[in-house]
């Protein structure tokens, strides 16, 4: 067990990035971090291997990233693994992110039950083949009792239809007396979301150059900081994510006040 954290402690490669891991410690880490993932395709396209060898390579940097931000003490990581609009790719590539969640926890489990991290999902879990539901849930089941960081995957995941599935609830819980529709405020709102019981992202992340939120957490990135860069997401390393967290720690967050 020892040697299990150490191997995860010691993982940083270079004195310097240790160094800056340190630091940022010493400031406001963020509590929630939000990634889009994104440039799996580009990235493949580059090397001319298929796209679904970029996602394989994005799997590994998931790994690499969720050690990183355990590590430096992040308490949420809200990763955007599929989106409800992915299901109009080529069938083998769809076929392909489907068995992902297996694979990856096939073998990052008993790592992350190990380190307290406690896996959970948002998104329509309904839409998705049986293997991939299958994994997921027993990483939930597992995970359960984890009281340390929180690796949330958005799968089969949609904003505009998160808000709307929780409009609908509100107004059943309104016909039936459950809560008074004057009443309705903002938390009473959020906890009718997916991320029921998380805090708002502190720090969104996109990959790739993209400058777009993708139809991803519309109502939970009200006052988010924004970081986006031109690496691709099978290229992200150490030093990028410590970067967001340093650029995230020179912002000033008002929050509308002055
Ligand atoms: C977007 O890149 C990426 C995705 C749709 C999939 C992201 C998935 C992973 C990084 C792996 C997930 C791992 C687990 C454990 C679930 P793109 O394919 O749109 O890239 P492109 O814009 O360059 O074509």
């Amino acid at each position: 067990m020892l040697n299990k954290i150490k191997r995860w402690k010691n993982q940083s490669s270079s004195s310097e990035l240790r160094e800056r891991m340190l630091k940022i410690q010493e400031l406001q880490i963020p509590s929630h971090i939000a990634i889009i993932m994104d440039g799996n395709g580009r990235w493949a396209k580059k090397r001319a291997l298929p796209r679904i060898a970029g996602h394989h390579e994005g799997m590994k940097v998931v790994r690499k990233i969720t050690r990183l931000a355990n590590q430096v003490g992040v308490k949420a990581l809200t990763l955007y693994a599929f989106s409800t609009e992915n299901w109009k790719r080529p069938k083998l590539e769809v076929e392909y992110l489907m068995k992902l969640p297996e694979e990856f926890l096939g073998s990052f489990l008993p790592e992350l039950v190990e380190e307290n991290v406690k896996v959970i999902m948002m998104g329509d879990k309904e839409m998705l083949p049986s293997h991939t539901r299958n994994a997921i849930e027993r990483a939930m089941e597992d995970t359960k009792d984890n009281t340390g960081l929180i690796l949330n995957f958005a799968l089969n995941y949609g904003s505009r239809s998160e808000i709307i599935e929780g409009i609908k609830e509100v107004l059943k819980d309104c016909k039936n007396g459950i809560i008074d529709e004057n009443e309705l405020n903002e938390d009473i709102f959020s906890s009718y979301l997916m991320t029921k019981g998380l805090n708002d992202p502190d720090l969104l992340i996109r990959t790739s150059g993209e400058i777009r939120l993708s139809n991803f957490m519309l109502w939970q990135l009200a006052y988010t900081e924004f970081w986006f860069t031109d690496v691709l997401w099978p290229d992200f390393a150490e030093d990028h994510f410590i970067e967001a967290i340093e650029v995230f720690q020179n912002r000033q967050r008002r929050f509308g006040g002055v």
